[in-house]
């Protein structure tokens, strides 16, 4: 097997732990759990520069139109969704900083959460399909 597919499967797993581990942190509710948590973040980071660093090798062996350009760059701001609202929601304040949050305040918070995550994977897929 090519060192590509290799990069490709690996980063195809790192999604599917992070999306996983995501589900078990929603599952576990507040307080998360910490190791459980650091887990998700930490597999979600390795999911990411994964991705970085598939995409870079198969950019040297296809001349990427502006379209695959405009996937990656879109790919890459759904995955900053993802970071941006996983990180408020493990934030107990609210807005002002003054007191907790309430379920409804962070509903939509959420809903963004499994929002940018799912369309972050197909983002992701479409572009490697498409530079495969
Ligand atoms: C520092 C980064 C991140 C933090 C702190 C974080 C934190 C969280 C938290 C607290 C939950 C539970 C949400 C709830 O109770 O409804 C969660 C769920 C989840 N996370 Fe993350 N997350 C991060 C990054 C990501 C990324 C980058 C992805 C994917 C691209 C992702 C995918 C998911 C998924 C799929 C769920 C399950 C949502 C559900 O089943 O409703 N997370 N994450």
């Amino acid at each position: 097997m090519k060192t590509v597919e290799m990069k490709l499967i690996a980063t195809g797993v790192l999604f599917f732990l992070m999306l996983i581990t995501g589900v078990f942190v929603k599952k576990a509710g507040k307080p998360y759990p910490v190791f459980l948590l650091s887990i998700h973040k930490i597999l979600s980071l390795l999911a990411a520069v994964a991705t970085v660093i598939t995409v870079v090798q198969m950019y040297k062996k296809v001349d990427a139109s502006f379209w695959i350009w405009a996937l990656m760059v879109i790919t890459g701001l759904f995955f900053l969704l993802s970071f941006t609202s996983g990180t408020i929601l493990t934030t107990d304040k609210d807005n002002s900083g003054q007191k907790e949050k309430t379920e409804n305040e962070a509903e939509p918070m959420k809903r963004m959460h499994v929002i940018a995550p799912i369309l972050t994977t197909i983002l992701a897929a479409l572009t490697f399909f498409l530079m495969y």
